[in-house]
């Protein structure tokens, strides 16, 4: 799919024309008429498109990012003065998405996308070549502000990796050659427009399609059936298929549907969760650009069964390049009355409605992915995730009630109300009914999107994308779980091995503890701080594992991976921390010598006794109690 690149107007030219002069960019406090009379306008621009609630805060700040590579004390105040926002919230918000700044990024803002599998693809022999050429450092505009790299996590291009990401848009397929083009390119000023269409083809790569895949066209028959039969019959018949969740969690749908539709509040809505920030995944990604109309179908369903009038698509900000496309879709369905106000008028429907869906951009930040964090996110508030209960479902974008579902879950939806809840359960197991779409990559043959019935094997997957002498499987992500071969033969089910969808193959010449260290770094820079063991100890584990890589580490250490590991399970907030160190249990269990052959001191143990250091604070404090002893405690939270 090529997609449309902004013209010279909205890209690298338009901010060299913005008046940043060499050696001094525009820091945070530099607002002059000019530049507050700009701010004005794009801000001015986005209220149009989305409206001046304070929800869509979010959405402002990243048309002020886009237009000025950064985000103007202008635009800021300009937003305050236009909407019930104060300064804090907006400085917090930039604060905590990866994607907005305060300080200018280069007018060519590049970002080399850093999961393990761009890794073994050489992205950071890569990121180097494209340093030295541009003669800039990571991480730092260059003195002129022409042009700023950086590392980021996964961008969902694992099947056509390694890629990058220039001032938003993606570019794939990246070598040597493509490299030093993009350098010359921003040397000489080529507007993105101008840049070459190839750079920026990314492909669907669906080698194998199923139930759901096999037919590329939506006949929007789901809808049909909905008017036809009513809400309760659709519903019915979600309930027969069994459907589950497909963003990792596994709810059932027909009841997660049910409960938003007894709910008595007449103002619901449905999300559409498109975040896919789990490294190693994309197939979302496909079914948007190949099957938008089956997802947006799929939508349309849930509000007609649950009642809701508004609805969102929420995008990773890393699928940019989506929107247009994605924009037109929503533009044809309203034209053919599938959209917008009453929705089946058309077709002569007693019961028709109204609905309709706003695209929202993400701004690079993983957690945004967990459904209570999605939903502040869209509220235009920082990604961090709610108390649950109450659940969305009762109390979910601005106290509504809400269903977040994932595109594959919409789309799986449309097709069952299609071809009915008997004809989905056809495949897969008791548990887990139906088909599972998965995003391969890594040492394979044929990396791409593969739909297999639940309860397929992990050999089976193997050998469909043509890989061999494979070390380990990662399923479901950094934070699933790694395979060794003797667990090939186990299933991807609910019941075995659950999964999102993501599917990454490491050969026999890799080495695990780079990938254990890429994700420890992911999860440290993902956490959104809100609560200290996924905070603090994402951290401790990042650096541990630097530790062990670089080899200073003692047995010792390996221990503490193992306590903090199973603390940050035990005792965090949301399901980012409780999965976060499953990367480093199972490879300590799973893979043992990759740690071991690295460490400085097999036999060492801590000369200092943490516990007994605090006895005198204990006959201060007139406390001897088992909560005042560090054992104690450990064993308590280590259950
Ligand atoms: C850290 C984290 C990231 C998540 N990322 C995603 C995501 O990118 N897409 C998604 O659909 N669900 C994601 N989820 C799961 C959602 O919270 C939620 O369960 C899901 O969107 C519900 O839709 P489903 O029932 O169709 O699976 C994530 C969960 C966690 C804890
Ligand atoms: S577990 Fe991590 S991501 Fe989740 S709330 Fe705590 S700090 Fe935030």
């Amino acid at each position: 799919m090529h997609h449309a690149i902004p013209d010279a107007s909205t890209s690298a030219s338009r901010a060299e024309g913005s008046g940043r002069v060499s050696g001094r960019p525009a820091g945070p406090g530099c607002g002059d008429d000019q530049d507050m009379a700009r701010a004005r306008q794009v801000v001015a621009r986005s209220l149009a498109r989305y409206g001046r609630r304070p929800e869509h805060l979010l959405q402002h700040l990243i048309a002020l990012q886009q237009q000025f590579s950064h985000v103007p004390t202008a635009g800021i105040d300009a937003l305050t003065a236009a909407l019930d926002v104060t300064h804090a919230q907006c400085e917090a918000a930039v604060a905590f998405y990866a994607f907005l700044h305060r300080s200018p990024r280069g007018h060519y803002d590049i970002l080399l996308s850093d999961n393990i599998t761009d890794r073994m693809l050489g992205n950071q022999r890569l990121m180097q070549l494209l340093c030295d050429r541009l003669g800039v450092d990571l991480g730092v505009p260059r003195v002129d502000g022409r042009v700023s790299v950086e590392f980021t996590s996964c961008t969902g291009m694992g099947d056509q990796a390694p890629a990058l990401l220039v001032n938003g848009f993606a570019v794939t397929r990246l070598d040597d050659d493509r490299i030093r083009q993009i350098a010359a390119l921003v040397e000489t000023r080529v507007p993105l427009a101008h840049w070459p269409k190839e750079f920026f083809a990314v492909s669907n790569n669906v080698h194998q399609p199923g139930l759901l895949l096999r037919d590329l066209e939506c006949r929007d028959a789901g809808l049909v059936a909905l008017f036809a039969r009513g809400p309760e019959a659709v519903l019915n018949e979600l309930e027969r298929s069994g459907l589950r969740g497909r963003g990792g969690a596994g709810f059932t749908t027909a009841l997660k549907w049910r409960f938003c539709r007894e709910t008595g509040d007449p103002q619901k809505v449905v999300v559409c969760n498109a975040d896919e920030g789990e490294p190693g995944t994309f197939k979302d990604r496909v079914l948007l650009s190949a099957y938008a109309d089956l997802v947006i179908e799929g939508m349309t369903l849930c509000a007609g069964v649950v009642g809701a009038r508004e609805g969102f698509l929420y995008l990773r900000g890393e699928y940019r390049y989506l929107v247009e496309h994605l924009e037109a879709v929503l533009q044809r369905r309203r034209e053919l009355g599938l959209l917008g106000a009453g929705i089946g008028a058309g077709i002569g429907a007693g019961n028709s409605f109204d609905f309709d869906i706003q695209i929202h951009l993400g701004a690079g930040a993983y957690i945004c992915g967990e459904e209570s964090a999605l939903i502040e996110s869209l509220e235009g508030k920082r990604g961090v995730t709610r108390k649950r209960p109450p659940y969305p479902v009762t109390a979910g974008y601005r106290e509504r009630p809400t269903v977040v579902n994932n595109v594959e879950t919409f789309l799986a939806a449309a097709r069952i109300a299609e071809h009915g809840g008997y004809w989905f359960r056809s495949e897969g197991t008791d548990q887990s009914a139906g088909t599972k779409i998965l995003s391969v990559s890594g040492d394979c043959a044929r990396p791409g999107v593969y739909e297999v019935p639940f309860g397929t094997s992990v050999r089976e997957v193997l050998a469909a994308c043509g890989a061999e002498a494979v070390q380990a499987v990662q399923v479901s992500g950094a934070a699933g779980t790694t395979l060794a071969a003797d667990g090939f033969d186990r299933v991807l089910a609910f019941e075995d091995l659950p999964t999102a969808g993501s599917f990454m193959v490491l050969g026999e010449g890799r080495d695990l503890l780079e990938m254990v260290r890429n994700f420890a770094a992911f999860f440290a820079h993902e956490s959104c701080g809100f609560c200290t063991p996924c905070r603090v100890g994402g951290v401790l584990l990042r650096d541990l594992v630097e530790k062990v890589a670089t080899g200073q580490a003692s047995a010792h250490d390996l221990e503490e991976l193992r306590h903090i590991g199973k603390v940050m399970r035990r005792a965090s907030h949301c399901g980012l921390g409780h999965t976060a160190p499953n990367h480093v249990l199972q490879t300590l269990d799973r893979f043992p010598q990759i740690y071991r052959q690295r460490l400085k001191h097999t036999d060492y143990t801590p000369a200092f006794d943490l516990d007994a250091a605090l006895a005198e604070a204990r006959r201060l404090t007139g406390r001897d109690d088992r909560a005042a002893h560090l054992s104690a405690d450990e064993t308590e939270v280590l259950g």
